[in-house]
């Protein structure tokens, strides 16, 4: 069983005027340790497919599993602060809160107490190698990178070790870019994350250990 998959899925936006089938009939499997990149250009269908994995919404046919669990199947607010953790291109930091109370705030969620979340937070700010300072700064005090590192580290707050990442270096530049994937290359291969990128960047393609490619809802 994969940690992650995808069984034949297909989704299809119905309004009252018209019919698009987004996605058409996708299966692929994502295993523990390794870095994917979903690539495909503009209407190819990423966003559909992303919003399914992360459980926004549930496939038209066919199944999303994680741990051979389906999305249609369990709740799927609980889905979300269970099951998959998700980075996006800007950030989506709350505002009002420190970068600490940020990374704090899904393991409060669940549950654990306030002192040993504010610990887990430190290290975990480390760990996406920003300095202690960073902890008590807003986000509109902190750089693009510095933001995106303490999504990762919210991120990594989860419980879980699948890691959605939607155009994580959209908004950075090349340097920038290049750090948050090796970031996110390093919490696949040190610490066994699957880690599923939705891209349109080919050099981030590249680096992937596979790559899936869409075009017009199908895998090619
Ligand atoms: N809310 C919607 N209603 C109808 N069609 C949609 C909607 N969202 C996306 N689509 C269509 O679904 C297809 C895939 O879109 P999307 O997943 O956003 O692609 P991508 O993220 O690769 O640009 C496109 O043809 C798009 O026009
Ligand atoms: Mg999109």
């Amino acid at each position: 069983m994969s940690v992650f998959e995808l069984s034949n899925v297909t989704y299809v936006y119905q309004s009252q005027y018209q019919r698009v089938e987004a996605l058409k009939g996708i299966s692929c499997r994502f295993e523990p340790g390794r870095l994917y990149a979903i690539m495909g250009s503009s209407g190819s269908g990423k966003t559909t497919l992303l919003s399914l994995m992360a459980g926004l919404d549930i496939p038209t046919e066919g199944k999303v599993l994680s741990d051979g669990v389906s999305t249609a199947d369990i709740d799927l607010e609980q889905y979300r602060r269970e099951r998959v953790a998700v980075i996006y291109q800007d950030f989506r930091l709350f505002p009002l809160l420190t970068a600490a109370e940020n990374v704090m705030y899904p393991m409060e969620l669940r549950g654990m107490d306030p002192a040993s979340a504010k610990k887990r937070a430190a290290e975990l700010i480390r760990k996406v190698g920003l300095p202690e300072t960073t902890l008590d700064r807003f986000p509109a005090m902190l750089s693009g990178g510095e933001q995106q590192r303490v999504a990762i580290a919210r991120a990594l707050g989860m419980k879980t070790k699948v890691l959605l990442a939607d155009e994580p270096t959209g908004n950075l530049d090349s340097e920038n870019s290049y750090n948050i994937f090796k970031i996110l290359e390093d919490l696949a291969h040190e610490d066994g994350y699957c880690v599923i990128i939705v891209t349109h960047d080919s050099e981030l393609g590249e680096r992937a250990d596979m790559t899936f490619r869409l075009r017009d809802g199908q895998l090619i």
